[in-house]
């Protein structure tokens, strides 16, 4: 690709259901009463994080790459899967660089906000962003989508030569 910048965006949601561990960016979110219901780890935040990058590079999504079918993906963690998919875009489309993610999650309960700080912290770790690179918001549904927990994700990615610019490899 020609150096530039270019955005992405990524979206992913899942049902929430009893007895199902809620993880978010990685992180667990002990507090929350139920968890996604997912074939992965069902962590909405890095799922559209994965797909943000994957469109930033004009890639696909992650089913694409990572078919929901493939027995092999049961309860990937979402970690591995970002980091399955920067390896990917690594190799296909050279250096890629992260310039900053804002993220929005959507739910109902809990509270995030005493998660902000970890949360941004583990999307940072995962990308090898500093924090304040990451920007992780939070909204309720106001009702409307009580059984559902929601990402969206932004990313402006620079894409070019220089040494430094991989999206794999530590700054
Ligand atoms: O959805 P609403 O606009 O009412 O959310 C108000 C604030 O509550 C958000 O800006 C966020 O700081 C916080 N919040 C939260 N955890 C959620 C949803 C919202 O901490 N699950
Ligand atoms: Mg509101």
């Amino acid at each position: 690709m020609d150096e530039s910048l270019r955005i992405g965006f990524g979206e992913d949601a899942h049902a929430l259901a009893a007895d199902r561990p809620l993880r978010l960016g990685g992180v667990a979110i002990e507090e929350a009463p139920r968890g996604a219901v997912a074939h992965s780890d069902g962590d909405a935040l890095l799922h559209a994080l994965a797909d943000a990058l994957l469109a930033a590079a004009s890639a696909g999504d992650i089913g694409l790459h990572f078919p929901p079918s493939d027995p092999a993906h049961r309860g990937l963690d979402g970690r591995e899967l970002l980091a399955r998919v920067r390896a990917h875009l690594r190799d296909t489309c050279g250096p890629l660089r992260v310039v900053n993610v804002a993220a929005v999650i959507t739910l109902d309960r809990p509270a995030l906000a005493p998660y902000r700080d970890a949360l941004r912290d583990s999307v940072a770790a995962c990308l090898d962003l500093a924090p304040a690179e990451v920007n992780v918001a939070f909204k309720t549904s106001e009702g409307l989508a009580p059984d559902h927990v929601q990402a969206r994700v932004s990313v402006l990615v620079r894409v070019g030569p220089a040494e430094d610019a991989d999206v794999g490899t530590p700054p």
